[in-house]
């Protein structure tokens, strides 16, 4: 039997729906919702239609939203300036900076400038640090997304085998630790792992952000297991794909994501739900979301 389709895009729908259902009460009842502020240096095409894409989802649900764009030449005391204006800016409850950002402007520091509380990608040290320990914190938006995903096949995580390929700050590792969290037997690889194959191969769940087009053939993965194919790449032809043989691999699969519409619209509902969560947990929101 072939995979059953872990579409995303529904579950994502279905998350936003209900979220915009509460946030309606909440803009009849109260004077304060959230707000997201999506900063983006440069232009970068890709960048830019996930920033309209965030910035979209926000409208079309209730929390106010305003995308900063900045110049690629921006000296990094400038932007860490701005967003120091954010932090204390108390109409801002979220604040994320589109990545890739231009090398001059320190990624890893800019995270640790953004207030912990106003974090909704959950990249803070602090935020990472939580997330480590098990404990209650804004989670990075991808992975929250996965293990959404992921709980919705009704898998019971104790004991299973899990595989990520890919090593990133914003979903690998994160989404290692909240697998460990969850009492799966982890292995870690990448791109370069010699005889990937062998690891792939015992996955009851497998996470690949390795991004590489059509990494993972059907001969590597198990008989039964769940497929997360976080990748968005181009062919040489231009044409988008994942990490994941996608129609070669749903023959063995029991559950897949397609690409596109399948951990892309989750990365925007979690977006949504730490935003949400944020302005609970500054006590900005003076109704219940
Ligand atoms: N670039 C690619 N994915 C992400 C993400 O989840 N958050 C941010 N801020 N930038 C990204």
């Amino acid at each position: 039997m072939p995979a059953k389709i872990l579409d995303g895009k529904a579950i994502a729908d279905n998350i936003l729906k209900k979220l915009k259902k509460k946030l309606k009460y909440c803009r009849e009842n109260s004077e304060r919702f959230p707000k997201l502020v999506v900063i983006q240096v440069g232009e970068d095409p890709a960048s830019t239609i996930y920033v309209n894409k965030k910035h979209k989802a926000c409208k079309e649900i209730g929390i106010d939203s305003e995308i900063k764009k900045f110049p690629e030449t921006i000296s990094y005391p400038d932007f860490l300036k701005e967003i120091g204006n954010l932090n204390k800016d108390n109409s801002v409850n979220g604040i994320l900076v589109q990545l890739p950002l231009p090398e001059h402007l320190n990624h890893k520091q800019v995270f640790e400038t953004i207030a912990v509380e106003k974090d909704v990608d959950g990249f803070h040290p602090f935020n990472h640090g939580k997330n480590l320990l098990g404990k209650k914190g804004i989670q990075s938006a991808t992975p929250k997304g996965i293990m959404t995903l992921l709980e919705s096949t009704g898998v019971n995580f104790e004991g299973k085998n899990a595989v990520v390929v890919g090593r990133s700050n914003i979903v690998g590792k994160p989404i290692t630790l909240m697998l460990i969290n969850e009492g799966c037997t982890v292995t870690v690889c990448n791109s370069k792992t010699k005889n990937l194959k062998s690891f792939t191969k015992e996955a009851d769940i497998l996470v690949v952000a390795a991004g590489k087009c059509n990494l993972i053939t059907e001969d590597m993965v198990k008989k039964g297991a769940i497929v997360i194919d976080v990748g968005m790449n181009r062919n040489g032809n231009g044409q988008l794909c994942g990490d994941v043989d996608f129609e070669n691999v749903k023959k063995v699969a029991s559950w897949i994501t397609p690409v596109p519409k399948g951990v892309g619209p989750m990365t925007i509902a979690s977006l949504m739900e730490n935003t949400i969560e944020a302005c609970k947990q500054q006590g900005n929101c003076t109704c219940s979301v």
